[in-house]
């Protein structure tokens, strides 16, 4: 049995369902499992645990503030063990590259402005939850939506999350540190193996292109998003007054 601690941060609640997922198909292993959100996470928490996961959601293009200060106060207990770093987005809910390159560089966001190098990444999808939103976010999320995803509809929340790669993240992550484990009590060469093996990053999506293409390529895409906004906007004011006249 390892101990795991599942350390998250949230703001509309669906990274902490994220973690309540992972925590049960960790539990299902025959593990031992904390989970806390991040500010009740204490650095003792972390000092007991085998294992570390730590998640947030990406509001306003950065991960949570709390999240970043738990990792920077723990870095180098982190580098001490296998780690895992879950991130929630819009983004990832979009199927094009110029999205799964954005995705992927808050995660290296994240590692450069830290140091710490998460074994094993997640990039999921999170939630639009327009019923809980104020205004001007319900807004926002309904013109973006009419040019990506397409779900407009607010009186409703939409939920992309693919529980099928957040379990898969889950066992992959529980098999490395279950190996790790094993390799412990048995020889060195194994355990140096291991350690290598966690050592190494891993993300659940496959990415090709190099930074600077990634930065073109975002820079594309944002000046495409924009006149795609630009024109959505003008549309509503268009249907506003025609209705009007
Ligand atoms: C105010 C606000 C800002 C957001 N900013 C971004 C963003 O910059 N990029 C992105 O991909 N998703 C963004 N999102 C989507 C969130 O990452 C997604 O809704 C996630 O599921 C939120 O997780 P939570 O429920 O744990 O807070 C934003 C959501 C909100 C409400």
């Amino acid at each position: 049995m390892v101990s795991f601690l599942i350390a998250y941060g949230t703001d509309e609640g669906q990274t902490a369902t994220v973690a309540e997922y992972i925590e049960t198909v960790l539990i299902g292993r025959g593990h031992d499992v904390t989970t806390r959100d991040v500010t009740e996470a204490s650095d003792a928490l972390v000092d007991d645990a085998d294992a570390v996961l730590v998640g947030s959601p990406v509001i306003n293009r950065k991960h949570l503030p709390e999240v970043v200060a738990f990792v920077e106060r723990n870095s180098e207990t982190l580098a001490t063990r296998p780690t895992a770093f879950f991130q929630l987005s819009f983004a990832s809910a979009i199927p094009t590259d110029w999205a799964r390159d954005g995705a992927q560089e808050w995660v290296d966001g994240l590692v450069e402005r830290t140091g710490w190098q998460p074994g094993r990444v997640g990039l999921f999808a999170g939630a639009v939850k327009y019923t809980q939103y104020g205004a001007f976010t319900r807004l926002f999320f309904r013109l973006f939506s009419a040019i990506t995803t397409g779900d407009t509809d607010t009186s409703r929340d939409y939920e992309y999350t693919d529980w099928d790669e957040v379990e898969s993240f889950a066992t992959d992550f529980a098999a490395l540190v279950e190996r790790r484990v094993a390799a412990e009590t048995s020889q060195t060469d194994d355990r140096t193996a291991t350690v290598q093996e966690w050592k190494s990053v891993t993300t659940n999506r496959e990415h090709e292109s190099s930074p600077r293409e990634r930065g073109r390529g975002r820079r594309l895409a944002e000046i495409g998003l924009f006149a795609g906004l630009l024109g959505v906007v003008y549309w509503l004011v268009r249907r506003q007054s025609l209705r009007q006249s």
